[in-house]
């Protein structure tokens, strides 16, 4: 079946063609270089962009999977969670295309389809497994007992892992989004030069807290200049990173543990870290678990996850009409 997907979440303009786990085409189109110039995403020019790219991206999609219109079976779209203008862009831009074409719209979780962007790489990945879902906006570790059922273990009680990384990349004068830079510069050297807290968490054992690391950070940074001292970029990078990488990789193994996992996926934008999949491979290795990460193109937004994950919620009958609404939160065990 070839769906033709649709992603606007964020400021990501993509449109893919997908049929089954193969990728025919998967174009984006970033917005990354004008909402830097205001140090994070601005949603009402996210939205603007959305409208002025969506329709090219389309054609230019459907050119190079080398389809026509009237060739696609099926229309998929990120609905929920993300800027509430931005998904509206790509919603009633995919009820329109449906609509005018006959064939069934589906509705794709933006958390579903960054976990099914392992599904294009790794073919013989199927559920149950467990994921780690780190993305700007989520941190979750959740069980995938099937393509459509998922439970969630643990999340987030302030900021995304994400978040935090670009937050604080912030503070230290990085361009947005930070995360990526912080992961580039970040030079492993003493991390004792700058000591940052390992936030404990009473109740779930699998919740993560990322708010006072953030803080920490930007008192250290304060301090120093307070006092005249200049910062050593590099290495508060890494301390940073070393430490969301603690806190992600204790609560993922404790789950997986728990649970009786030996399948580990890892998605959403933070799994390209350089250093978390480093520590992850070497933790499954040691204790002879398989790890899937998705490769680096399909880490951030882009629509080929989206088609990825939506020949499942068709198969399960998740089927829209054209009263398909965005959503801004929705977790991902919604249905
Ligand atoms: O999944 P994503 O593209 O968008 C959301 O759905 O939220 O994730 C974007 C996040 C940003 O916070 C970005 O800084 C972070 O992923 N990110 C990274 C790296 N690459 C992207 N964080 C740390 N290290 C990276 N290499």
């Amino acid at each position: 079946m070839k769906i033709l997907a649709i992603e606007s979440s964020c400021d990501e303009t993509s449109v893919a063609v997908v049929e089954e786990r193969e990728v025919l085409s998967n174009i984006i189109s970033t917005q990354i270089a004008e909402h830097r110039i205001y140090g994070g995403v601005v949603p009402e020019i996210a939205s603007r962009r959305h409208t002025e790219a969506i329709s090219a991206v389309c054609d230019e999609a459907l050119k190079q999977a080398g389809i026509e219109y009237s060739d696609i079976e099926a229309v998929a779209v990120t609905f929920a969670p993300g800027l509430i203008g931005a998904l509206l862009v790509g919603v009633n831009f995919a009820k329109g295309l449906a609509l005018s074409l006959g064939v069934p719209l589906i509705p794709v979780h933006h958390l579903r389809s960054h976990i099914a962007a392992n599904y294009i790489a790794h073919k013989d990945l199927e559920p149950p497994f467990l994921c780690l879902l780190v993305s700007g906006g989520n941190t979750v570790i959740a069980e995938v007992t099937d393509y459509t059922k998922f439970k969630i273990l643990g999340g987030t009680r302030d900021d995304a892992a994400g978040e935090c990384f670009d937050k604080t990349a912030r503070c230290m004068g990085l361009e947005y989004p930070g995360g990526v830079t912080l992961d580039k510069i970040a030079t492993v050297s003493d991390f004792s030069k700058y000591p940052l807290p390992f936030p404990k968490l009473s109740g779930s054992e699998y919740d993560f807290s990322f708010s006072g690391l953030k803080t920490a950070v930007i008192n250290q940074i304060h301090n120093a200049s307070q006092k005249g001292i200049e910062i050593d970029v590099p290495v508060l990078c890494a301390t940073v990173r070393e430490r969301v990488c603690d806190m992600l990789i204790a609560n993922t193994f404790r789950a997986a543990e728990e649970f009786g996992y030996k399948k580990i996926a890892v998605a959403g934008g933070v799994s390209a870290n350089s250093e978390l999949r480093r520590r992850m491979h070497e933790e499954c290795e040691k204790r002879g678990f398989k790890l899937y990460y998705p490769p680096l193109k399909y880490c951030g937004d882009n629509a080929a996850m989206v088609g990825a994950q939506a020949i499942y919620e068709y198969r399960d009958g998740n089927i829209s009409g054209s009263d398909l609404n965005a959503t801004a939160t929705l977790p991902i065990d919604y249905r």
